[in-house]
């Protein structure tokens, strides 16, 4: 069962994701050639707890810090350590707040310093493939136009999808039904309600779409080793559209 927010909800789901965007403006200030991820994590929890807010990430099914921070060709989940990034890197900092019962989870790619042709116009394709899933956001839309849209834009640049990994209902857990994936053709799927809260969250590769685990038992990498990037937010179906709890 897909589970409806009332409007108070909403709202707290609204200050939940806007704690956790405040997050990535403290991150993106630090976000340089050098930086340690696991500086990184440092500052979000941080600043996560500061605003009375819990890391939604850590202890969950026991992963053991705040931030997910992907390198290059890791796609999602990477564990923030003693590594640093370097000038031409990509990182995705994935990350997860719970503010008052309600969870917002979200995702950026970030280059850091002067990166290759590729890698930025893999952050920009998946940026905009995250934008076209979040389009679709709208009562009557079938859940699989999200999954469609963000395909299709994502292709249509040469890259792949990757299939392994999918978005996800959220709300009162962060895991909530349904799952969504991020292919599929259109039209599929349960009807999209007013007060249904999706956590869309496209993975793209720069070669094929399929992904494997590391010996951490967390890090996902493309099996070829070609760059991945994630995109994510949090997103409220509503009478006007989709609203962006995450931005
Ligand atoms: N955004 C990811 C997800 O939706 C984050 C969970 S990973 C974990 O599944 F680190 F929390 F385990
Ligand atoms: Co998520």
């Amino acid at each position: 069962m897909i589970k409806i927010k009332t409007e108070p909800e909403l709202e707290l789901m609204k200050n939940s994701g806007e704690v956790l965007r405040e997050t990535f403006s403290v991150l993106e200030e630090l976000i340089r050639p050098g930086v340690m991820t696991a500086e990184l994590d440092a500052a979000a929890e941080d600043f996560i707890r500061s605003k009375g807010g819990i890391p939604a990430f850590k202890g969950y099914q026991g992963y053991p810090a705040t931030i997910c921070a992907s390198v290059n060709e890791q796609v999602v989940h990477g564990i923030p350590g003693p590594r640093s990034l370097e000038e031409g890197d990509i990182v995705g900092i994935d990350m997860g707040v719970v503010l008052e019962e309600f969870y917002s989870d979200a995702t950026r790619t970030y280059p850091i310093g002067e990166i290759s042709e590729e890698a930025a116009r893999l952050i920009r394709v998946t940026s905009e493939s995250l934008d076209q899933g979040i389009e679709q956001v709208r009562p009557g839309n079938h859940l699989s136009d999200i999954s469609h849209a963000i395909q299709k834009h994502a292709e249509s640049h040469g890259y792949s999808i990757v299939r392994a990994l999918v978005g996800h209902g959220i709300g009162r857990m962060m895991h909530e039904e349904p799952q969504i994936p991020n292919f599929g053709p259109p039209g599929k799927g349960p009807e999209l309600q007013v007060g249904m809260v999706l956590a869309i969250e496209p993975m793209v590769n720069v070669g094929t779409h399929d992904v494997l685990t590391l010996e951490d038992t967390w890090t996902f990498v493309t099996v070829d080793g070609k760059l991945s990037c994630h995109f994510e937010d949090t997103v409220a179906v509503t009478e006007n559209g989709p609203r962006i709890m995450t931005r």
